[in-house]
């Protein structure tokens, strides 16, 4: 089972290399891969301070190599300082950074180029699902991946993060885990008719928590999820691995 761990904006320098060293004496069980994707700042910190065993992880990375793209940080500069993962189209780069799925498209091409394995993130919004149009945008999200570039997809992993249920604390609206199953089953489909199913791991994000992550893991396909808030407290992150063994 994986446990993506993406810090977002939620911990300064400091407390990111304070966490990484409470990892380096955490207990993860067998079975449980840990990856963990800090700010950009504290990066190669997090790396150094971090296990052999614990995935060095990125939030985002832009797919030209070097240039004048002021605030931007390239793929090949994440591979340098020992980056190994790395999120793409995450929710909120689409929709507070204007991403389209041609730039998703492009950083998980990048990603692979450099030798890394993208996240993939997915997902619709209230308004979407409201609207009956969950099936189309998921499929316009995959498919410019899947689709456009089926002769170039390799290792990869795809994360379903309806966008109604990230950041609830584990109290708003989550996601119930048999309408989960009914998405998982539409993805896993779509997804197999494009490509080698063997190549892609399937995950889970929205309030992920150590007390819900249980009924998630019995969904088919899942082989782990992406937490935001509650990876970023470290007893949290213990009970999250611990609970997903
Ligand atoms: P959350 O974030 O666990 O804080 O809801 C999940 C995500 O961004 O996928």
């Amino acid at each position: 089972m994986y446990l993506i761990a993406n810090w977002k904006m939620y911990l300064e320098f400091d407390e990111s290399v304070e966490l990484a060293q409470e990892i380096a004496n955490f207990l993860i069980p067998k079975g449980v891969k840990l990856v963990v994707c800090p700010s950009d700042i504290a990066l190669a910190d997090v790396y150094s301070s971090l296990p052999k065993k614990v995935g060095k992880g990125a939030q985002d990375g832009y797919w030209v190599e070097k240039g004048a793209y002021t605030g931007a940080v390239s793929m090949e500069m994440l591979k340098t300082v020992g980056c190994e993962y790395v999120i793409v189209g995450h929710s909120e780069r689409r929709r507070q950074f204007h991403e389209n799925n041609e730039a998703v498209a492009k950083k998980m091409l990048a990603a692979w180029e450099w030798g890394m394995t993208p996240i993939l993130c997915i997902g619709e919004t209230k308004e979407e699902l409201a609207s009956g149009r969950r099936a189309s945008v998921l499929r316009e999200q995959l498919g410019a991946i899947f689709l456009e570039h089926q002769h170039e997809v390799k290792e990869c992993f795809v994360s379903y993060e309806p966008v109604w249920a990230i950041s609830q604390g584990g109290v708003g609206q989550h996601c119930e885990p048999r309408d989960l199953e009914i998405a998982m089953h539409e993805i896993v489909e779509w997804v197999g008719e494009c490509t080698d199913l063997e190549q892609i791991h399937f995950l889970y994000g929205g309030s992920v928590t150590a007390d819900n992550v249980h009924s998630y893991m019995k969904v088919k396909h899942l082989e782990g999820v992406l937490v935001g808030a509650a990876s970023t407290h470290k007893d949290k992150l213990q009970a999250l691995l611990t609970a997903l063994a």
